[in-house]
């Protein structure tokens, strides 16, 4: 199979899709054989002119274009004009919004013969493992879609691939309220609100007793990854990728540890009053005091069982995205959201950060 190298990215405007047009654009700016043309669909009308630029070189950029996700001819004049030969999708919304949204773009993606790949929405944990969180299902109609229309492509002069890229949930929200000059970078494109472990607030809310494993991937090395899948010469069905997998109280711990410096103090007579979290004074002889203390972020867990999370859960929901909150907790009690490969990082160049190196650059101190 060609590999891509026109590649349109449908919500390339939003949160994840933006750090992924930013690698596709770092990638072409590294190999401009490879990739050739980054172009970027959105609902907006007031897009004409404007593009999302490469922050490594400014020269190249990913114009946005105007499309309407209930016409498939609005999407395929667009693929068609640019001759584009991979779509993906970075969609949100809605369920019966983002259903028909993203089979309209397959549509039309499948009616314009230089298509040969789609990606649709997952960008979490993956779709098809997770019961307990129902806003998780508006994901699958599309798989199936895609599923039908691969094997119906396999005996055609047209074949066709998709991937789903699978990445955990976003180490990114671990750096919310973090207290450096340049702070707010840490969320990169993302919205900005703490997830589970909160700690500018010295809280975390967490699933089950905080044994459970999570996959953690910043959204600047999903942008990676899938840049560089793009150049494999074939796509897997299941694009999982991971920075690091660690528990929520490991994060807590390295939170704690990362966060802090060791002093040692004498004090003659009297014991001053003293701030940080742990400390611990020795009385060495008669009226000296060797004071010993970790000053650190202290982070207050809230574990939840199941039964808590199910009595904290709101029986009439007024949003679409409901519970989605303690359903997804639920799901990492389950164990639904275990992530047993990691196949782009065997197949790319990427070394993606680790949850101790994303710590220790937005909670650390300082040298
Ligand atoms: N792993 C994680 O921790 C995590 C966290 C957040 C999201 N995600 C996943 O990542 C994917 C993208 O999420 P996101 O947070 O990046 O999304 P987002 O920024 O909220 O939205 C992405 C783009 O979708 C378009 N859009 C919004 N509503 C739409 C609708 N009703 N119909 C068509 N297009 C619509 C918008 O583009 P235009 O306005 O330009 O059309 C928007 O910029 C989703 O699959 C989401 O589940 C994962």
């Amino acid at each position: 199979m060609p590999k891509s190298q026109k590649i349109a990215v449908a919500g390339g405007t939003g949160g994840v899709g933006n750090h992924i047009v930013e690698g596709l654009l770092e990638l072409q700016s590294r190999s401009p054989t490879s990739i050739t043309k980054v172009i970027v669909l959105s609902r907006s009308s007031t897009t004409k002119g404007s593009y999302i630029q490469s922050p490594s070189s400014p020269d190249l950029h990913a114009p946005i274009i105007s499309v309407d996700y209930t016409s498939v001819s609005s999407i395929s004049n667009v693929l068609s004009e640019h001759q584009i030969d991979t779509v993906i999708s970075t969609l949100v919304g809605e369920p019966s919004q983002f259903i028909p949204a993203q089979e309209t773009l397959l549509q039309a993606a499948l009616s314009v013969p230089t298509v040969h790949r789609f990606a649709p929405s997952e960008f979490g944990s993956d779709s098809e493992q997770i019961e307990s969180a129902p806003l998780y299902k508006m994901k699958l109609p599309i798989l199936k879609s895609l599923r039908e229309v691969k094997v119906r492509r396999s005996s055609s002069l047209l074949p066709f691939e998709f991937t789903k890229f699978v990445c955990g949930i976003f180490m990114n929200h671990l750096g919310f309220g973090n207290p450096k000059p340049n702070g707010s970078q840490a969320l990169g494109h993302l919205r900005s609100f703490p997830y589970i472990v909160d700690i500018s607030n010295g809280t975390a809310d967490v699933p089950g007793d905080g044994n459970d494993k999570i996959w953690y991937t910043t959204a600047e090395d999903v942008g990676r990854f899938v840049a560089e899948a793009t150049q494999l010469d074939e796509w897997p069905e299941e694009s999982t990728m991971v920075g690091d997998v660690v528990t929520t109280n490991q994060v807590i711990e390295m939170v704690e540890r990362i966060s802090g410096e060791l002093c040692i103090a004498v004090f003659r007579t009297h014991i001053p009053p003293f701030p940080p979290i742990f400390c611990a004074h020795i009385r060495v002889i008669d009226d000296v005091f060797l004071f010993i203390a970790f000053s650190g972020k202290k982070i207050t867990p809230r574990y939840n069982t199941e039964a808590q999370l199910f009595a904290r859960m709101d029986p009439n929901p007024t949003s679409w995205t409901g519970n989605h909150y303690l359903e997804s907790f639920l799901s990492i009690v389950r164990g639904e959201r275990v992530q047993k490969t990691s196949v782009l990082n065997e197949l790319t160049s990427v070394k993606p950060m680790t949850v101790e190196d994303y710590l220790q650059k937005w909670w650390g101190k300082d040298d």
